[in-house]
């Protein structure tokens, strides 16, 4: 598959904060195409509009620039103003091969020539059986699948469906609770904050919240302890079993991001961490929930990041790469054990009281099934581990940089850490909106980023070609250099 390459002219956006004059990674404007919105006055207009009632997610509104995408070809988005900019960011996270994918835009054309909706209420549609079909041949080992429409759904579904299946074993249980990890996220609903672990988004919510057990972050780069003899697998491991042990008797279920806490700051785990949870949560008889949200549908490099290290969780869940980026789609896939548990009989009826109108909509499923042929036919999760090789040695000029702490990741989620002093590992002032500065300065050159405070989050489409990837580490170094000087 052929993708346009970025124009190797750098836009300069009027959304950027960062001083023009400065920047020479800014240079080189290249005049904007005719904008399908209209005249000046009818641009004018649709700012107004948004920078005034549209409310943008976890965004700043007072300060917002309007930054208003038209359309996107291939890894590019395009502005009202006709300026290009790679999309970096796999539209958060989700954009598999591109924008505008030929394949994918036919599927769903024929599936809206079809039938565009089909509640999953008691009926459902056939091209929502074939991806169920396809998703349970792709991850062996589970019996069902629930789908809602976005991830925070499909954790919560898994909650629920934990929840219900130990009482469904015995009302009177005592296994009612969960243990998840600091700086975990799961989404943004009262039931998956509760078991998310990110201070800033959780503290004014927190009166809202269940009881839950916490294990430590098993962070690889800021280690429980500094003492660079202590083994950190042992460490969070001798943690995270000593509390599964100890609850045991009340615990549900453990979640947990496996390989990559991505919304932590794409927070690596030490390999083996999964795996030894996940042993440690069948010998105490404890369900495991894996939110595979973000580093699920190949982001990591294998369809199911928890194949890396041999396990089958009782629950994975499955969202944003699932339908390509195209629409909203997730995916809850249960176990035969949990499955059976909702059998029901005669006398007891098996319902799930649980349901979203959109879950398994066909338009979406029909996007996800194109997809996967085009996953297979490109052999895009080979394609993420040569990108990922590609793009980490692309970056190592970065890591002699005093301000550059870590470059991590796995797959295409990798981060570059900027701190205040790399050795000590000390953080930046939040005030001085580092992360954020260097971001807005790669966005002005023409490759679109957004930063977790001062970590540079990298997080491009799955098929994205090698002359793109280079063009993200040039823009990014060019960028940190511009911002905090030279190695
Ligand atoms: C691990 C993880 N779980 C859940 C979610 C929530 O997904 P959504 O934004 O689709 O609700 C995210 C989103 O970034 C995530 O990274």
């Amino acid at each position: 598959m052929t993708k346009p390459s970025v124009s190797q002219s750098s836009p300069v956006p009027r959304r950027s904060s960062v001083d023009a004059s400065a920047s020479t990674v800014q240079e080189g404007a290249e005049s904007a195409d005719q904008s399908h919105c209209g005249a000046a006055g009818a641009l004018e207009h649709l700012r107004e509009v948004d920078r005034r009632h549209l409310w943008h997610a976890f965004t700043p509104m007072r300060t917002y620039v309007p930054f208003i995408i038209e359309r996107a070809e291939g890894f590019e988005l395009i502005d009202v103003d006709g300026r290009r900019y790679l999309d970096a960011e796999s539209s958060l996270w989700c954009s598999v091969h591109g924008h505008g994918e030929p394949h994918i835009d036919a599927a769903i054309r024929a599936q809206l020539d079809r039938v565009a909706h089909v509640t999953l209420l008691g009926m459902t549609s056939d091209t929502t059986v074939r991806l169920t079909e396809q998703l349970l041949q792709r991850a062996p080992g589970f019996e069902r699948v629930f789908y809602s429409s976005d991830g925070a759904c499909a954790v919560e579904v898994a909650l629920k469906l934990a929840f219900e299946y130990w009482h469904r074993i015995d009302p009177g249980t005592a296994k009612r609770k969960f243990l998840s990890f600091d700086a975990a996220y799961h989404g943004d609903t009262i039931g998956t904050l509760s078991v998310g672990g990110i201070d800033r988004f959780n503290r004014v919510f927190s009166p809202l919240f269940y009881d839950v057990i916490r294990g430590p972050c098993p962070d690889s780069y800021r280690p429980l302890s500094e003492d660079s003899t202590a083994d950190a697998l042992e460490l969070y491991l001798t943690q995270a079993r000593g509390l599964i042990a100890a609850h045991a008797g009340e615990l549900a279920a453990v979640v947990i991001e496996p390989l990559v806490q991505c919304a932590a700051g794409i927070v690596t785990h030490p390999p083996g961490f999964l795996q030894g949870v996940a042993e440690c949560c069948r010998e105490h008889g404890v369900l495991l929930i894996a939110d595979e949200i973000a580093v699920g549908c190949g982001r990591t490099g294998t369809w199911i990041a928890c194949s890396q290290e041999n396990v089958t969780p009782d629950l994975l869940c499955l969202g944003k790469g699932l339908s390509a980026g195209y629409l909203p789609l997730a995916a809850t896939l249960v176990s035969p054990r949990i499955a059976e548990a909702f059998e029901g009989t005669d006398e007891t009826p098996g319902v799930f009281c649980h349901g979203h109108t959109f879950g398994g909509n066909p338009l979406a499923c029909a996007a996800a099934l194109a997809s996967l042929e085009l996953i297979d036919r490109n052999d895009v999760l080979e394609n993420v581990r040569e990108r990922s090789r590609q793009l980490l040695d692309a970056l190592a000029p970065l890591r002699a940089h005093p301000h550059v702490g870590d470059i991590r990741g796995r797959g295409l989620a990798i981060a570059v850490e900027l701190v205040e002093e790399a050795n000590s590992k000390r953080r930046f002032a939040a005030s001085r909106r580092v992360g954020q500065r260097v971001c807005e300065r790669a966005t002005a050159a023409g490759v679109w980023l957004r930063p977790l405070q001062d970590i540079v989050v990298l997080m491009p489409p799955l098929a994205i070609d090698a002359s793109n990837i280079e063009r993200i580490a040039q823009v990014l170094i060019a960028s940190v250099e511009e911002e905090l000087g030279s190695a």
